[in-house]
């Protein structure tokens, strides 16, 4: 059996305390299905779209029934839970993305978003991450050009954090708002998030459990802002 990193099993936490093993998934912005080949494996039946062809190829070589399809245009399919990671904020049109995901809800059935809020990082939260930056650096090849390798190359990490995110499409709070219009708002959570830009493809992933480790404690002592969000949302009834 394939094993599941860090970053996919953290995710996977969250589905699982909306929709349980067994329920039917359609993950919009899949990318290259490592999501959804740890949540078909763990009993969940996915259907996952992506816009980037190649992305939709690397799924479909993990066995995944993936797509190549600009969200809202899809067939109309009906499922348990629509799953959004790391999708929304790149896809252009947000209420009609939502209002379609919300359309095509079974009955009790849930929008899932993961993202995040990178204007909320504090002074502390981006100094913490780029010492772990550094920390990873150490032991591992950062991947080029990666956020982590940005930053920590940047004379000035602060400007660099918020310019670096700068060509997102939506905010947290413009997604939060259109999820609203469409939707009943269910459940808000920050969660840890920074460790995941400290993965590169093939390297140990030690640093970057520990890493995730640290996170989670520095978020739970308030000495760090935790970035990730997760929203939940059910039809109006
Ligand atoms: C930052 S990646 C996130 C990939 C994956 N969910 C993850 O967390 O690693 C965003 C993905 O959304 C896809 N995407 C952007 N707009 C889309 C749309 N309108 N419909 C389908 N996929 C879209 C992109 O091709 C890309 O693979």
């Amino acid at each position: 059996m394939a094993a599941v990193d860090i970053a996919t099993a953290h995710t996977i936490d969250f589905v699982r305390q909306w929709a349980p093993p067994g329920a039917s998934i359609l993950e919009i912005g899949g990318g290259r299905g490592d999501l959804a080949a740890a949540l078909s494996r763990d009993g969940y039946a996915v259907t996952m779209i992506d816009a980037a062809p190649e992305a939709v190829a690397a799924a479909q070589a993990k066995g995944i029934a993936a797509h190549q399809a600009v969200w809202p245009q899809f067939p109309s399919l009906s499922v348990d839970a629509v799953l959004f990671t790391r999708s929304l904020h790149h896809i252009e049109g947000l209420s009609a993305a939502l209002e379609a995901a919300r359309a095509r809800l079974n009955a009790g059935g849930v929008i899932l978003v993961e993202d995040f809020d990178f204007p909320s990082a504090n002074e502390a939260t981006i100094r913490w991450f780029v010492a772990q930056a550094r920390r990873t650096a150490a032991s591992n090849t950062l991947t080029a050009h990666s956020f982590a390798a940005v930053i920590l190359a940047a004379r000035d990490p602060f400007a660099t954090w918020t310019h670096d995110h700068d060509h997102e499409h939506h905010s947290i709070g413009a997604i939060d708002e259109a999820l609203g219009a469409v939707a009943r708002i269910v459940s808000r959570e920050d969660a840890a998030y920074l460790y995941r830009h400290l993965i590169s493809a093939g390297a140990d992933e030690s640093p970057v459990k520990a890493a995730f480790g640290e996170e989670l404690s520095a978020i739970e002592r308030g000495l760090i802002v935790g970035v990730g969000r997760r929203i939940v949302a059910k039809a109006h009834p």
